[in-house]
């Protein structure tokens, strides 16, 4: 069965929905045929788009989020989703308390666990930041998102 992966952040407008802008990008250009999507533990920002900012040095990237809507976590997707990447503790412990059973618990990681980065277990916050904290969101996304494009070739996942 088709393998897939839920980005999970605060409002689903910066953090997860540039995890899933990175990682559709990531999936076409190796040929992986991989179910992406993201959502935020709040319901701030439904149906918004990302964060201009987000949208701005994504694109300065190649990457293009335009697109992407935002939307809340449900339960259905504790069930759904292979895995789930949160972003920080907060979001860990938010997605933890929608559990209700150790099958779905296992599947929940830190995101930057792929980075093997001492500076970071947690993927800063750049909603309150400047355009430097939006770079280093991107650098840290599209590194720990090639780490787990690579996972995915080999299976190792
Ligand atoms: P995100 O960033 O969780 O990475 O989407 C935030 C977006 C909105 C807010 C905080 C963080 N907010 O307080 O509205």
């Amino acid at each position: 069965m088709k393998q897939s992966i839920l980005f999970v952040c605060l409002g689903n407008i910066c953090r997860s929905p540039l995890a899933e802008g990175i990682m559709l990008h990531l999936m076409k250009q190796n040929a992986l045929d991989v179910k992406i999507d993201s959502a935020g533990t709040a319901n701030y920002h439904v149906g918004e788009a990302p964060d201009r900012r987000t949208i701005k040095n994504a694109k300065m990237h190649g990457i293009d989020l335009a697109q992407l809507r935002a939307r809340q976590l449900v339960e259905n997707d504790l069930e759904e989703f292979d895995k789930i990447f949160v972003m920080d503790r907060k979001n860990y412990r938010d997605v933890m308390r929608l559990t209700n059973g150790k099958k779905s618990q296992s599947k929940i990681h830190l995101f930057l666990e792929f980075t093997e980065n001492e500076t970071h277990q947690e993927m800063p916050d750049p909603y309150y930041g400047d355009e430097r904290d939006f770079e280093q969101m991107f650098l840290l996304s599209l590194k720990a998102c090639t780490k787990l494009c690579n996972l995915l070739k080999t299976q190792h996942f």
